[in-house]
């Protein structure tokens, strides 16, 4: 389990970062239900947990899961199927810490990149993914419904450790 109070300043000390269970689903499915236009229902966060490639991850605060990722392995590379926090609190570093967290979990696992689809308009969550390193490499026109709107398709890729290219030579 993380503590946020390691990870960023300005999240409340009390939340705290655990792998999600199968109790956390009617409220994973509630918080869905609650940021999404097209929300996954709870059967889709019980196959999701049942996944060995899956890893959903909620932040608990007093006892309430007030966020969660998804992230999903693919052969080499990892997809951020999902990202959300409560909308009462966002706006406070929780997602940054989420997205941190799920990141290094794809470094841990030794995933060559990661993936991701956001709408267009999601302003908060493309600011949010560009400030921690994914860039856009793509469009999906009219990925999304209700409202229909395209996708676009960002890819982290792990930081290169200056030892993995040490021994590459002079390169130019
Ligand atoms: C996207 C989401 C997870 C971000 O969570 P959050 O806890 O509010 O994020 P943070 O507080 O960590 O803020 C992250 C950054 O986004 C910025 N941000 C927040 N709202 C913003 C907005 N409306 N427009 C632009 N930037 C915004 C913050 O300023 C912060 O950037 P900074 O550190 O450079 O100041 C949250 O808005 C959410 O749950 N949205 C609904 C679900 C969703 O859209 N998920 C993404 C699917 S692709």
């Amino acid at each position: 389990m993380t503590s946020a109070s390691q990870a960023s300043p300005d999240v409340p000390h009390a939340i705290q970062l655990r792998p999600a269970t199968v109790d956390d689903v009617p409220r994973l499915a509630q918080l869905e239900r609650e940021a999404f236009p097209d929300p996954w229902d709870a059967a889709a966060f019980r196959s999701l947990l049942r996944g060995a490639a899956s890893r959903v991850t909620v932040a608990e605060a007093d006892g309430l899961v007030v966020g969660y990722t998804v992230l999903v392995r693919a052969a080499d590379e990892g997809e951020l199927a999902n990202i959300a926090v409560a909308a009462e609190r966002r706006g406070c570093g929780l997602g940054r810490l989420l997205l941190d967290d799920a990141l290094a979990l794809a470094r841990a696992e030794a995933v060559s990149a990661v993936y991701l689809e956001v709408r267009e308009s999601n302003a908060a969550a493309r600011h949010l993914y560009e400030t921690a390193g994914f860039e856009a490499i793509g469009r999906r026109r009219r990925y999304y419904r209700a409202p229909d709107e395209d996708a676009v398709l960002m890819r982290w890729r792990p930081p290169v450790a200056v030892s993995d290219t040490a021994a590459g030579g002079v390169r130019s």
